[in-house]
């Protein structure tokens, strides 16, 4: 599967999306992770669908939603009309997973799914097949600058085993922590999609994102 860098602009300058987005695109970036809280499934605010839609014009790069909100079936609608490529909805924030997957895919979105540290693989295998990724949380959510969970990665391997013993095709993200140091050992257990906020924005964002792909080949 082919490696991705997806710079999650939760470490953007909140005035300047659109520049920064920019510099994301013109740095080689494949993603763009779009980091959305609703002060409820987390204890942190920070934007809605506006700023996705605000930002659609501005570039061609994959935005991939993630959605640490309560109820996420109720803004697919809007997400796929604002431009949203994927959403990424947790197993703890909706006891109707299956069909808010399901809605997703109709909706003509990518669909993914997430598990928080403390949650494990087994949630989720009902839904393997269906998905389009699924998110491994390398970090607890709602904040961003955490430190790297290293246990996390016994899940990323167990993902990516089930996928080639039942030959499924899902992706395998990791968001939280991930550096030039902690990339290596997210690519070594299976992930091939890297969420960075903080690494990629402080200093140089081609420089930081140079760094990471360089780990990657
Ligand atoms: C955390 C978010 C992450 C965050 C990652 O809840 O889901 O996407 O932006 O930030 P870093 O890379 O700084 O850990
Ligand atoms: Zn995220």
């Amino acid at each position: 599967m082919d490696y991705k860098i997806a710079p999650s602009i939760l470490s953007a300058d909140f005035g300047h999306f659109t520049r920064d987005v920019k510099r994301l695109e013109q740095a080689g970036a494949e993603v763009v992770h779009i980091d959305i809280m609703d002060g409820h499934f987390v204890d942190n605010l920070t934007f809605g669908v506006g700023v996705v839609a605000a930002l659609r014009p501005e570039t061609s790069l994959f935005f991939d939603c993630h959605m640490m909100v309560e109820h996420p079936e109720k803004y697919i609608t809007e997400f796929a009309k604002a431009g949203a490529d994927s959403m990424s909805v947790h197993v703890e924030s909706t006891p109707h997973l299956h069909g808010t997957l399901q809605q997703i895919k109709n909706a003509g979105m990518k669909a993914s799914v997430v598990i928080n540290p403390g949650t494990s693989v087994e949630l989720i295998k009902p839904v393997l097949s269906m998905v389009d990724m699924v998110l491994v949380m390398t970090v607890n959510p709602g904040f961003g600058g955490q430190k790297f969970i290293p246990e996390t990665m016994e899940k990323v391997a167990e993902l990516s085993a089930i996928r080639e013993a039942k030959n499924l095709n899902f992706e395998i993200e990791v968001d939280g922590g991930i550096t030039d140091e902690t990339i290596s050992l997210a690519k070594a257990a299976g992930a091939n999609v890297f969420v960075a906020g903080s690494f990629v924005f402080k200093g140089n964002v081609e420089d930081n994102i140079k760094k990471l792909k360089d780990q990657l080949n």
